[in-house]
């Protein structure tokens, strides 16, 4: 195995941050692909923490090559800020950064429309609790081809006339979202800004396709990171309550511009349990102290916003319908220690809609709402260790919880996180192997 991808099998936040930098031990190269400054992805070494919204997590070992696929939508300035902290940690300093050329860019109009969309969209009852990082913006100007790339950015007379149509085509939107319609000096500003952030991130630029390409070629163990997870696909998430990208393994792909064919394995990443930040339907969420108790015991707080998770019981049906959409051949599972102390645990095993039981949740919105969510209770522990490293290590109800996710979502698991430090972590396959 040397081409692997790692995929939220989730609404996001399910510990990619963390998997993936135990797995770039194995990898030369990590490939971030989809998405933007949406993700948040915590890494935790040695009790230091930190954390990447766009730098691939595979940044704390020095020498490997981290790529910022052409899929992505990169805000030139949270770039910066996060190369400088990164560089004020002794990493990325040995040339390992390459941002593609063909990544869109996020400029400050684009982050406006989204936080207008918001507030208007909020006094419907009817916003989607984005990140307000630009990112729909962004694609849906990609989609209608206006958008700027990161290769404009090293283009002064280009940017300045791509920038000025971009601001033309959205001025009536933002007057009708009740917002202040920039001015020629607002224009003029944002792309003498983005021009200087342009060169400064010229030297990491390239054909990262290629890049890729060529390392697949050579045998070069090849980490694809994604973000957010499955449940926020654009084409297969609860629509409209998703991002705006692939964000299945499909997605590392079309990200990178290499052939479904060079895939060998597929790895989707489950909490313990389910969170989601943002609106949208959750049918396993837990309301009121009950909700509260689980926020709380696994610090379920944004990693991008700080904004509250919504948390609820592990989902089996969407978990399944996540292994499917990305035919994951194992998982990871994080956070198990996380429901130590909580009493029984639940674990929704399939949905009654209709008189009928589903065992993947149903995909028209309406009947999500409607759906309910069938448990199977088990019975809780009351601490874990966080220094166990194998399997045996876990008090027997952990290990039966294990074991059934694993039986009902049908594939195995390459490993179980028990803590947020890499070192807090049961390894059970390596994925390169
Ligand atoms: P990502 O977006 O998928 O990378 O996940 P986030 O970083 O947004 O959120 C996951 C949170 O859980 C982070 O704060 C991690 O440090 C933490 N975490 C990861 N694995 C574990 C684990 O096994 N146990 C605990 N307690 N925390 C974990
Ligand atoms: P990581 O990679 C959790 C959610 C937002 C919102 C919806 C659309 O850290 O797992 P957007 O700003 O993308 O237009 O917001 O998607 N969302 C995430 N939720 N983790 C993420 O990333 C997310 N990225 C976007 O909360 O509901
Ligand atoms: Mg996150």
């Amino acid at each position: 195995m040397s081409v692997v991808i790692v995929v939220g099998a989730q609404w996001g936040d399910e510990g990619k941050g963390k998997v993936v930098d135990l797995f770039t031990e194995r990898a030369d190269v990590v490939v971030r692909y989809g998405g933007g400054a949406n993700a948040g992805h915590t890494l935790v070494i040695e009790g230091k923490k930190l954390v990447t919204h766009l730098v691939p997590s595979g940044v704390c070992h020095p020498g490997k090559s981290c790529v910022l696929g052409d899929g992505m939508v990169i805000d030139p300035h949270t770039l910066l800020d996060e190369i400088a902290e990164c560089q004020e940690r002794g990493l990325l300093v040995r040339g390992e950064l390459l941002i593609g050329l063909g990544a869109h860019v996020i400029l400050p109009y684009h982050k406006l429309v989204d936080g207008l969309r918001e507030d208007h969209g909020a006094k419907q009852g009817k916003a989607i609790g984005t990140t307000r990082r630009g990112i729909g913006p962004a694609y849906e100007m990609k989609a209608a081809r206006r958008g700027i790339r990161v290769r404009d950015l090293l283009k002064p007379a280009r940017l300045r006339e791509l920038v000025a149509a971009n601001v033309d085509d959205l001025a009536p939107l933002i007057a009708h979202l009740g917002g202040t319609v920039p001015t020629k000096s607002d224009v003029a500003k944002w792309t003498d800004e983005a021009l200087a952030a342009g060169e400064r991130l010229r030297p990491h630029t390239g054909e990262a396709g290629r890049h890729v390409s060529h390392a697949i070629t050579k045998g070069r163990h090849v980490l694809f990171e994604g973000a957010q997870g499955c449940l926020l696909d654009v084409d297969h998430g609860t629509y409209p309550y998703v991002t705006s990208s692939s964000t299945i393994a499909a997605g590392a792909c079309q990200s990178a511009g290499i052939g479904p064919t060079q895939i060998d394995s597929v790895v989707g990443i489950t909490k313990a349990y389910a969170t989601r930040v943002g609106e949208g339907p959750f049918p396993t969420e837990l309301h009121g102290d009950a909700g509260e108790r689980l926020r709380k015991a696994g610090g379920e707080y944004g990693a991008t916003t700080g904004r509250p998770r919504r948390c609820g019981w592990l989902d089996l049906p969407a978990l399944r319908m996540g292994v499917r959409l990305s035919g994951m051949q194992s998982l990871a599972l994080t956070k198990l220690d996380v429901l130590a102390g909580l009493g029984d645990v639940q674990v929704c095993v399939a949905y009654k809609l209709d008189g009928k039981e589903l065992d993947e949740p149903p995909t028209d919105p309406e009947d999500l709402v409607r759906a309910e969510p069938i448990y199977t209770r088990i019975a809780g522990w009351d601490r874990l260790p966080s220094d166990a490293r194998d399997i045996t290590d876990l008090p027997a109800p952990a290990r039966a919880y294990v074991e059934t996710i694993e039986r009902m979502a049908g594939v195995p698991f390459c490993l179980v996180s028990v803590g947020p430090d890499r070192a807090e972590t049961i390894r059970l396959i390596d994925p390169f192997s």
